[in-house]
């Protein structure tokens, strides 16, 4: 004579209230560690670049982000040197209100490639090897280079992250697409 197997749902498994204080003390513990952790991880996962806008973030030369504070404190006037797009020495610029300049200039002469200091009395960027000369937004004021410096974005964080952003649009300066792109 055939068995008669009849369905028989689950059951349902008591949980112990020893078992439930586990749970809840694994599940402290495991808050309490992420919490604790974040910091070390953001450090060495900074937010993330390689973004699709092309962004990374504004280093010094030891590779570590620069904070927004860390050069504004240096007041209006300005130009400080971070590690920017493409490992290329940028100058950010502290504005009158205080704060940086959304525009950065990348410190490579449109003529044959030097770097250049910025010119505090006469305002201007003056590039030692041929005497090329920019205005304060890399305009050329004077050859042999012919071309304005290239530049990129910069955005700040909350957290005073800054971010430099390929610039891909229309050069405000010429009123064209930017030679570079
Ligand atoms: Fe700057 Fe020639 S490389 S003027």
């Amino acid at each position: 004579m055939a068995e008669n197997f009849s369905y028989q749902p689950s059951q349902s498994v008591p949980v112990s209230r020893r078992q439930f204080l586990n749970f809840l003390t694994g599940a402290t513990v495991a808050a309490t560690a992420g919490a604790a952790l974040y910091p070390t991880a953001k450090y060495f996962y900074p937010p993330s670049e390689g973004r699709a806008d092309g962004r990374i973030i504004a280093k010094d030369k030891l590779g570590n982000p620069v904070p927004a504070s860390q050069i504004t404190e240096k007041g209006p006037g300005t130009r400080a040197l971070v590690s920017g797009l493409a490992g290329e020495p940028t100058y950010l610029t502290v504005k009158e209100d205080g704060t940086l300049s959304d525009m950065a200039i990348v410190n490579n002469c449109t003529h044959l490639g030097c770097t250049f200091p910025w010119n505090e009395v006469d305002e201007q960027f003056q590039c030692p090897c041929h005497g090329s000369r920019f205005d304060a937004e890399g305009r050329v004021i004077r050859g042999p280079a012919d071309r304005p410096l290239k530049i990129s974005h910069v955005r700040v964080d909350d957290d005073e992250t800054i971010w430099l952003i390929p610039w891909t649009e229309t050069d405000p300066r010429t009123g064209k697409k930017p030679w570079w792109v």
